[in-house]
């Protein structure tokens, strides 16, 4: 099956460390996977709204923000979190993405959680700190995520900077990005589950 890689960039600014790094790890898959890029900041959602226990939640327009966001996620075999570290965890764009995914879940005919299911999540992320630890809410969020909708989970690749352009300078996160993709990608576990 030809892979289709749906990078979703959760940077509150344009062209920042984050995405440079997602564009340096993205240019090493082969020609035949297809990229798609969507910036929240560009393509924002709506705040979600939790209707869970009161009413069913119906598909989004195909022309809506949501509704094309939605489409591009079912279609994706891989998805990538291209969000930097805000307060050790995803941005807030990023964590409305993540909030609609609990109407997705139980929108009629879409099957979310079936289709979601063996595929993967991976995630790129840019800091300010220098301890890669820090992220570890950043990690935990991507792959309980995963381990609740049976994905597969890449990990994590994160990369030093603060001002734009910053990650540039980070050898180590520049020398994993060349073979981050080509990585085993396990089906996540909750960490209270033995392997
Ligand atoms: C709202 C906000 C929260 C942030 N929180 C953290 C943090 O918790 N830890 C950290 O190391 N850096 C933090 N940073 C710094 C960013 O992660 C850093 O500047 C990163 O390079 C931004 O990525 P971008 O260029 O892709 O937007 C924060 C920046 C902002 C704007």
């Amino acid at each position: 099956m030809t892979r289709r890689f749906l990078f979703v960039l959760g940077s509150s600014r344009a062209e920042g460390n984050t995405e440079l790094l997602a564009r340096r790890a993205a240019e090493q898959l082969p020609g035949d996977v297809e990229q798609r890029w969507i910036s929240l900041a560009e393509h924002p959602l709506p705040d979600f709204t939790d209707l869970r226990h009161d009413s069913d939640y119906v598909r989004p327009a195909p022309d809506s923000t949501a509704g094309r966001l939605l489409d591009a996620t079912l279609a994706a075999t891989d998805l990538v979190i291209a969000s930097p570290l805000y307060w050790y965890s995803v941005s807030g764009l990023t964590k409305t993405y993540l909030d609609h995914w609990a109407g997705w879940l139980r929108t009629p005919g879409i099957d979310f959680k079936a289709t979601m299911a063996g595929r993967t999540l991976w995630g790129v992320a840019a800091l300010a700190g220098e301890e890669a630890s820090i992220a570890d809410p950043y990690v935990g969020t991507l792959r309980n995520s995963a381990a609740y909708l049976g994905m597969r989970f890449g990990g994590v690749l994160l990369g030093n900077g603060t001002d734009r352009g910053d990650v540039l300078r980070d050898k180590e996160a520049l020398t994993r990005a060349k073979t981050f993709f080509a990585e085993d990608a396990p089906l996540a576990r909750f960490p209270y589950v033995s392997a």
